[in-house]
């Protein structure tokens, strides 16, 4: 293994196990045995850089942990992030803070439409963006990804003529793509967001993948693509997936409209009373300045991570496994080997793994899996080959 890697995963590594993490003890909720292992929910078992560690040690000793405020020192760091990783230039006015990307998405679907109104999604995606929908009495209007050589693509005139039939409102984007792996170019954002802004359609971009991207295949943000969008785009983004901090529940809402800014804001004060995550926002402020080493060494981890799967995997022509060109989840296609009716049986019975099924993504994908793949590269090991093991019993039948 290479000595990055290795030097990672030994200073980095954390086994949590009893440690009241849905991941590892949460698996009776979903799952038919407590046993599996866990290859499902996306975090990880990476703890965050060192100096986030004595950043939260140093206000942990303060000992006291009342309402907080944002600092300065939170917005120059986030903002010259996002500056240097994406050349967006943000504004303090534009901001807002949330205990979580999907609240947020729950909130703006809320604040910017009535029920019954349409909102888009385009599937296969995380399943909270269908439960933002409809659990809010809003219309689910979904336009299917086009599926070619492993690599998801938008279908640009399907979305338009939805858009306009259903009266569509809102379209909720994920980008870069969980479960498909797909980082959007430039090009692909620009034609979405012209349909969205010609036909008056709000786009709230999930862009909380964006940090975690392979070297060929840079995120483009939203928000780099023009003021002349800005009247249309609402930004998610958090410190969260990039760093393992979802328990901290500090993510942020961006909002570079005014208008849009007052409808949020009403709507806000309706349902949103939190204050600050004190300790989500020392931790966020560290990674975004102390962060980046400890992020390129995570991505070669999930890049062999990545890399052992998919030559593991090659000795199945029928598996399809997505170019994943970020994320650090895998999406399979078992269907060549196993029917939608034994998918559950075969990954908890016989492979004894606990993943994501692709049905809870959308119709049409319930042969698929999605692999959870940061994590220690001996649980990788483990995962896939346990997995190949029942694979090829099934290729000799
Ligand atoms: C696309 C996407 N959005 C949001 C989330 C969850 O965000 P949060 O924990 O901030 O609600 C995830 C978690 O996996 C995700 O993949």
């Amino acid at each position: 293994m290479d000595k990055t890697i290795r030097d990672f995963c030994e200073t980095y590594g954390v086994e949590r196990k009893q440690t009241n993490s849905v991941k590892w003890d949460g698996l009776s909720e979903k799952f038919s045995n407590d046993q599996l292992l866990p290859m499902w929910v996306a975090d990880m078992e990476f703890k965050v850089p060192k100096q986030v560690e004595e950043a939260l040690m140093n206000r942990v000793a303060h000992g006291a942990f009342g309402y907080s405020l944002v600092p300065d020192s939170y917005y120059e760091a986030f903002f010259a992030w996002q500056k240097r990783r994406y050349g967006v230039l943000l504004k303090e006015e534009w901001l807002r803070f949330s205990t979580g990307v999907v609240n947020s998405f729950f909130w703006i679907v809320q604040g910017f439409t009535q029920p019954n109104e349409g909102v888009m999604i385009l599937s296969p995606v995380y399943y909270p963006f269908y439960d933002s929908v409809e659990q809010t009495g809003r219309r689910l209007v979904v336009s299917d990804l086009i599926e070619k050589n492993d690599r998801y693509t938008m279908n640009f005139s399907e979305i338009e003529e939805k858009i306009v039939k259903e009266q569509v409102k809102v379209l909720i984007h994920c980008s870069p793509h969980n479960p498909v792996g797909r980082v959007w170019e430039r090009q692909e954002l620009e034609q979405l967001m012209a349909i969205c802004a010609k036909h008056e359609v709000l786009v709230v971009s999930d862009e909380i993948h964006q940090d975690l991207t392979s070297h060929n295949h840079p995120a483009v943000a939203m928000l780099s693509l023009g003021e002349q969008y800005h009247s249309h785009l609402i930004v998610l983004n958090a410190p969260s997936k990039t760093f393992n901090l979802a328990g901290l529940l500090n993510s942020h809402i961006i909002i570079p409209d005014e208008h849009n800014r007052e409808i949020y804001d009403q709507y806000a004060e309706k349902v949103n009373k939190a204050a600050n995550s004190t300790l989500g926002l020392v931790a966020g402020e560290a990674c975004y300045r102390y962060g980046e080493e400890w992020l390129s060494q995570l991505m070669a981890v999930i890049h062999s991570n990545h890399q052992y799967l998919v030559q593991a995997l090659a000795a199945f022509p029928k598996v399809k496994v997505s170019q994943r060109e970020g994320t650090y989840l895998a999406w399979i296609d078992l269907g060549g080997y196993v029917p939608a009716s034994e998918l559950v049986k075969f990954m908890e019975e016989e492979c004894q793994l606990a993943v994501d099924y692709g049905e809870w993504f959308g119709k049409g994908y319930d042969t698929y899996i999605r692999l959870n793949l940061a994590t220690l590269p001996k649980y990788v090991k483990e995962g896939v080959d346990r997995l190949v093991t029942q694979l090829a019993k099934r290729q000799e039948k």
